[in-house]
């Protein structure tokens, strides 16, 4: 379960969310809990979560290790502060930032030799499901930015589905349309990687999740656990996303 802050909340914010958050997860064992935190305030989040069961994620990362790449952040960087997780091609990223199936690849590359989990995210735009092209954009995406990566490299990556009209806009997909897509997804792996490793691959779901629609999504079958935005910025309501069972 992790939630995407975007460019939300200062350093004294996330101090303050993690006093309220961390009591109400600590119990949980049935999921891995993630909060992916705009870079400048990842070493307060990481302080905040020592000693919980609370995992922390970039929402970004440069492909190369350091030079002359005004206003990057490297791997290095993210993994020497205590960082685990790192979201890598989110829709935002593609939209507005020129993000390819080819940077995602090699910035999931980045990560993985630094030890840091990639949540690789793909997922169509209103248009592209409005024209039934969401199978042909999703293999696309798996196939350019994912399937390049070897069956070592594959079988720690995280992946993300998120439908681009379902992100913030409150609508979001009905669990049997997550779950198409999910189950297309792991169709994809299986026949590249194999039938294990789809298995045993995570695929979250993002796009409007919410403390009364999680429990829906998470009882499909391919759908293991959840991307998520504006509903992780409180407490109150991540702590519910997480304890949805
Ligand atoms: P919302 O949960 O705000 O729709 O955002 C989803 C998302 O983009 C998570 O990465």
């Amino acid at each position: 379960m992790a939630g995407n802050w975007k460019m939300y909340k200062t350093a004294a914010q996330t101090t303050e969310f993690f006093s309220q958050f961390a009591p109400a997860v600590a119990s949980a064992t049935h999921a891995e809990v993630v909060i992916c935190a705009p870079f400048v305030n990842l070493p307060a989040a990481v302080e905040a979560a020592k000693s919980t069961n609370i995992g922390i994620g970039a929402q970004d990362v440069f492909w190369l290790k350091e030079g002359a790449y005004t206003g990057e952040v490297s791997a290095p960087m993210l993994a020497a502060i205590g960082c685990k997780w790192v979201i890598i091609g989110h829709s935002e990223r593609r939209q507005y930032f020129g993000e390819t199936e080819e940077t995602v690849l090699k910035k999931t590359v980045a990560a993985l030799e630094e030890g840091l989990t990639p949540i690789v995210c793909v997922g169509e735009r209103l248009e592209e499901r409005e024209a039934n092209a969401t199978e042909e954009v999703l293999a696309r995406q798996f196939q350019g930015g994912i399937q390049v990566l070897d069956a070592q490299q594959f079988a720690r990556i995280v992946i993300a589905y998120e439908p681009v009209w379902a992100i913030g806009t409150g609508k979001t997909a009905t669990p049997e349309m997550a779950e198409a897509a999910h189950a297309f997804l792991r169709s994809q792996i299986a026949g590249h990687f194999g039938q294990a490793a789809a298995d045993a691959c995570r695929i979250l779901y993002g796009g409007s999740v919410k403390p009364d629609n999680v429990r829906g999504l998470m009882e499909q079958p391919d759908i293991d656990g959840a991307l998520v935005g504006g509903a992780s910025l409180a407490p109150a309501s991540f702590a519910g996303i997480v304890n949805y069972l």
